[in-house]
């Protein structure tokens, strides 16, 4: 049978296996897809193995998007944009990079959550690898105006130069993460502060009557992810976490190796309705 992985570090806790098996019931293809888990500086060692033992494909998540981005054979003009990988296809001997991060956000945020960017003002937070994976896709939408705030300003600097350099139309500025001024449309939070539960980023002003996205995505029920909660405790008009874009951009991994797209809603109906931690 066709083998599929995803592999990161930590890896435990990954939905893909889940939603990638729900795939394949869905669209009756004959695959196995399991989790590797790597070691921090073994990400060329562990995919080596898999693709020589006869490997079809892996999903890239977290820290090894950069390392994959420079490991593959090929990337696709969004992967080498982006400089992140986070789906490999065997292909002929040859390894083909992919990055369905940024696809998979806008497919969500038009099919599934419903938040228009063309003409609006919005705000990405971080400057990171995962808004480096989706940044390109949300200024092809044509917002009115990016704003991109970062903790550490130079960093927010250094991506913007290479977004100006790609000649956008879109005016595009950058601040640190507590001097946003106004108000903004949309805010994407895409820092990993989340994580620690650490509550406010930026001035309550900045997602006040926003469409507030979060980048990472909980698992549990009825739990919000921290910016998600601390965004609808003061004053965001909408909130969403980023499960419906861990689907999409699955299901654009599973077009690119499979062809053929599987329906995404059922899948994240599925994982909101079980609250399913993975296996
Ligand atoms: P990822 O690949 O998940 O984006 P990353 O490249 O380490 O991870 O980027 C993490 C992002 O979260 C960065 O924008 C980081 O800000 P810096 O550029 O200043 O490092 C941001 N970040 C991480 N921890 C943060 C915190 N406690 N408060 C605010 N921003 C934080």
């Amino acid at each position: 049978m066709d083998r599929y992985a995803v592999i990161g570090h930590p890896v435990e806790h990954s939905l893909s296996p889940k939603i990638h098996r729900l795939f394949a019931r869905q669209t009756n293809q004959a695959l196995t897809y399991e989790k590797l888990p790597a070691p921090e500086d073994g990400f060329v060692t562990v995919a080596e193995e898999f693709f020589a033992a006869g490997g079809r494909g892996l999903n890239v998540t977290a820290p090894f998007k950069s390392v994959a981005a420079r490991w593959v054979d090929e990337s696709d003009e969004v992967a080498s944009a982006a400089g992140a990988v986070n789906t490999i296809a065997a292909s002929s001997g040859r390894c083909l990079g992919y990055n369905t991060d940024g696809v998979g956000l806008t497919t969500d945020l038009r099919e599934n959550v419903g938040c228009p960017i063309e003409g609006k003002a919005l705000l990405i937070l971080g400057a990171g690898g995962a808004v480096k994976g989706i940044i390109r896709s949300l200024l092809a939408l044509q917002p009115r105006s990016l704003t991109l705030a970062n903790r550490t300003v130079e960093n927010a600097h250094a991506l913007i130069d290479e977004l100006r350099s790609a000649d956008s139309s879109v005016e595009i500025e950058c601040c640190a993460l507590g001097a946003t001024s106004g108000a903004f449309d949309v805010v994407v939070n895409g820092t990993s502060a989340g994580l620690a539960g650490e509550g406010a980023l930026v001035a309550e002003s900045a997602v006040q009557g926003a469409f507030c996205y979060d980048l990472l995505y909980s698992v549990q029920v009825g739990v919000q992810t921290p910016f998600c909660a601390w965004a609808a405790g003061v004053g965001a008009a909408k909130v969403s976490d980023g499960l419906g874009m861990l689907v999409e951009q699955a299901a654009e991994a599973f077009r690119i190796w499979r062809a053929v797209r599987p329906a995404t809603a059922p899948v994240i109906a599925e994982l909101i309705g079980d609250g399913s931690g993975g296996e």
